[in-house]
């Protein structure tokens, strides 16, 4: 039986590369999106991988989100938490909003989403967990107090399940990509990314989603089963952590 891998935010940017490149390697695969339902609509078009809506800072919300994925196509053997925003502004103008939005979806999604999982999990003494975390988590970044803090939190997250999980075959790992060809990073200020970022970047480019696709297929696969409480950084060398 082809294992079954549920990709959070995995409509669009990232998570559809994720997806698309788990779903080659043999994987059964879900995506779970949020709100854009015309790109969940032709995404699934395209690939013919199940879609699922709900919002991955609801508890309830991914409880029943992870049970229909489960009843649809068997139980999760590979959870990829991918779903994220940016709110950026400088602390001194940042709103509250801004603050719980980002790290109850970024961070408070770890919970949500690993905790409907984790108890299958380990009864079936098989589980692989990958969070995507950022280079703005191990750095910082001007604009991004919120942002940093909740891909902070997924790296300790990250290294605490995995010590949870390591007697009972589930690995847990975090990458930290840099700044990669997305619709969230088309939404930051191009001045900003061509002044600021983008001579920060040694290989001189943006990242493209499906180098992160590969190393997430690398550290679901049986190969990686060493690997466990790891942070992968994928940065075109803008950061070493
Ligand atoms: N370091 C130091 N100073 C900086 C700076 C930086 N990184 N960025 C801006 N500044 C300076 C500016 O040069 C400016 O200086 P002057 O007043 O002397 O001109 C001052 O700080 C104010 O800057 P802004 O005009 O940009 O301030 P703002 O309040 O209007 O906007 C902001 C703030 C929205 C955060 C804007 O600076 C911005 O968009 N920054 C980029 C944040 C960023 O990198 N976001 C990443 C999004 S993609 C992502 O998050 C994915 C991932 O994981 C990598
Ligand atoms: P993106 O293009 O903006 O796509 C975000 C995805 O997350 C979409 O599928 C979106 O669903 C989903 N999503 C957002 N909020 C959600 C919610 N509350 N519930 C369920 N799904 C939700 O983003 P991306 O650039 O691919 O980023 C993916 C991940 O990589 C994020 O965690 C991001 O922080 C991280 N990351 C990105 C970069 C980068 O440079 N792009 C770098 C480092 C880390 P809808 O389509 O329905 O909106």
């Amino acid at each position: 039986m082809p294992r079954v891998a549920l990709v959070t935010g995995g409509t669009r940017g990232i998570g559809a590369a994720i997806c698309k490149a788990l779903k080659a390697a043999g994987y059964t695969v879900a995506a779970n999106y949020g709100g854009n339902d015309e790109a969940a609509q032709k995404f699934k078009a395209e690939t013919g991988i199940n879609v699922y809506k709900w919002d991955v800072s609801s508890f309830e919300a991914c409880a029943a989100g992870v049970k229909q994925v489960e009843a649809d196509l068997g139980p999760i053997d590979v959870l990829v938490n991918n779903a994220g925003i940016t709110r950026d502004a400088q602390l001194h103008r940042m709103k509250l909003e801004q603050w719980t939005a980002v790290i109850n979806t970024n961070l408070g999604s770890l919970f949500n989403m690993c905790r409907n999982v984790i108890e299958g999990m380990r009864e079936r003494k098989f589980g692989r967990i990958v969070n995507i975390s950022s280079i703005n988590g191990q750095k910082g970044q001007f604009g991004q107090v919120n942002y940093s803090a909740s891909k902070a939190g997924e790296v300790g997250f990250t290294k605490a399940l995995a010590q949870e999980g390591a007697r009972v075959g589930i690995t847990v790992n975090a990458i930290c990509p840099g700044y990669i060809a997305t619709d969230m990073v088309k939404a930051m200020s191009q001045e900003v990314l061509q002044k600021n970022v983008l001579p920060q970047i040694p290989i001189g480019r943006l990242g493209e989603p499906e180098e992160i696709a590969r190393c997430v297929v690398f550290l679901a696969s049986d190969d990686a089963g060493l690997i466990t409480g790891s942070t992968l950084t994928a940065n075109g060398g803008q950061y070493f952590a």
